[in-house]
């Protein structure tokens, strides 16, 4: 008979899944009742027709039994939330998410790829990764498994953007951007994968943004790795979901975040787009400073990890709502249009 305490972590799926459906609380039923069938079922001494809740009682059980019991049952109250893994969540967007998901009851991991540098936040455990490098991707993982057992919610938030025209980005520069945005949420898919089909569940959510639906001039190399996102996860979606585990897409609007300053700028600027490129710089900048907090991007991502039945698409506030509206219903002609209008472009 296998350990008690993987026992009681695999009856805990099954308490967990029976809290969920009969309302009668999970940690309730998992710290009191899992520790002890757990304990029968591993061919323990322990009293065969014993109610859970006298098992801490010294006097009837003995010290050894009862501190076993009780450490036991911590343990199982104390890993029995479910684990976020929040990737970029040194700032902005991530930083906001995984703060989020602490207060909706996760243990969260956040990652950078300097933790060292990082404020520290409470209640988030923070690990050093580089989605760009497959060893990074694979030590990060490894690590959450071996100190939290699991991971329930897979956040792949970091992204870079990359400005200028398209032209104006050497192929080298658009490998670099696509390395984090679009291969770093496909390296960490792969090596989560595994433990969420052995749990048999899990939810990788995946941030793209407005540019994953809608062209943006001067941001062709970031609008092309959004769009990639965004037919990667509808795919993966399907593949997973057999599995219990689904892959969902968050698509912000612009955001208040750092997100223009970290933006690659164009290696091989060109005369020829140096003043229509100005004009959209500028303009992404003003739409970056006036757009959504960050904390309204957080909200769509708690809601894509805890609905009980959850959309492949959330649009994080209003603006990204409308414009997912607009792209869907406007005529291509007219949507093409307004395009140009707004980023200043002739006619
Ligand atoms: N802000 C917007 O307007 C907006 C709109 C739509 C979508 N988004 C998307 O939202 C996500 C978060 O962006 P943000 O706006 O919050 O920008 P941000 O403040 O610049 O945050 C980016 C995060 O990604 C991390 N990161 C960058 N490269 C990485 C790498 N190679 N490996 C691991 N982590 C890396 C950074 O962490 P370290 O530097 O600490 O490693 C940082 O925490 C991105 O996917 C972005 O495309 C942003």
């Amino acid at each position: 008979m296998g350990h008690p305490g993987l026992l009681a972590r695999q009856l805990s799926l099954v308490f967990n899944r029976a809290g969920a459906r009969t309302g009668i609380g999970a940690a309730r039923l998992t710290g009191l009742i899992a520790p002890t069938v757990a304990t029968l079922l591993a061919g323990n001494k322990a009293p065969q027709f014993l109610p859970a809740l006298a098992y801490g009682n010294r006097s009837v059980y003995g010290e050894e039994e009862t501190d076993r019991f009780l450490r036991l049952r911590e343990h199982m109250m104390t890993t029995t939330r479910p684990l976020a893994l929040v990737t970029g969540a040194s700032s902005g967007i991530g930083k906001e998410a995984a703060l989020a998901l602490v207060a909706a009851g996760f243990d969260v991991v956040g990652t950078s790829r300097d933790s060292s540098r990082v404020t520290p936040l409470d209640g988030v455990t923070f690990l050093d990764l580089d989605v760009a490098r497959d060893a990074s991707v694979t030590a990060a993982v490894q690590e959450v498994i071996e100190r939290f057992g699991r991971i329930d919610v897979l956040v792949n938030n970091a992204g870079v953007g990359s400005l200028g025209a398209a032209e104006e980005t050497s192929v080298a520069q658009a490998q670099a951007v696509f390395d984090t945005n679009v291969f770093g949420v496909m390296r960490m898919v792969n090596e989560v994968l595994p433990h969420m089909r052995a749990q048999g569940r899990g939810r990788i959510i995946n941030i793209s943004s407005v540019l994953g639906f809608t062209p943006q001039p001067y941001m062709a190399v970031y609008a092309a790795s959004k769009h990639a996102i965004e037919g990667y996860s509808e795919s993966l979606d399907h593949e997973v979901r057999e599995h219990g585990v689904r892959a969902l897409l968050v698509q912000p609007a612009y955001t208040r975040t750092g997100f223009e300053a970290n933006s690659a700028k164009p290696d091989t600027p060109l005369h020829a787009y140096a003043k229509r490129r100005q004009t959209v710089d500028r303009l992404m900048a003003e739409a970056i400073r006036d757009g959504d907090a960050p904390a309204v991007v957080a909200k769509a991502i708690v809601a894509a990890a805890t609905d009980a039945k959850p959309k492949l698409r959330y649009t994080a506030g209003p603006m990204a709502g409308r414009v997912s509206t607009l792209r869907r219903l406007v005529p291509a002609r007219a949507f093409d249009k307004q395009i140009r209008k707004i980023n200043r472009l002739a006619a």
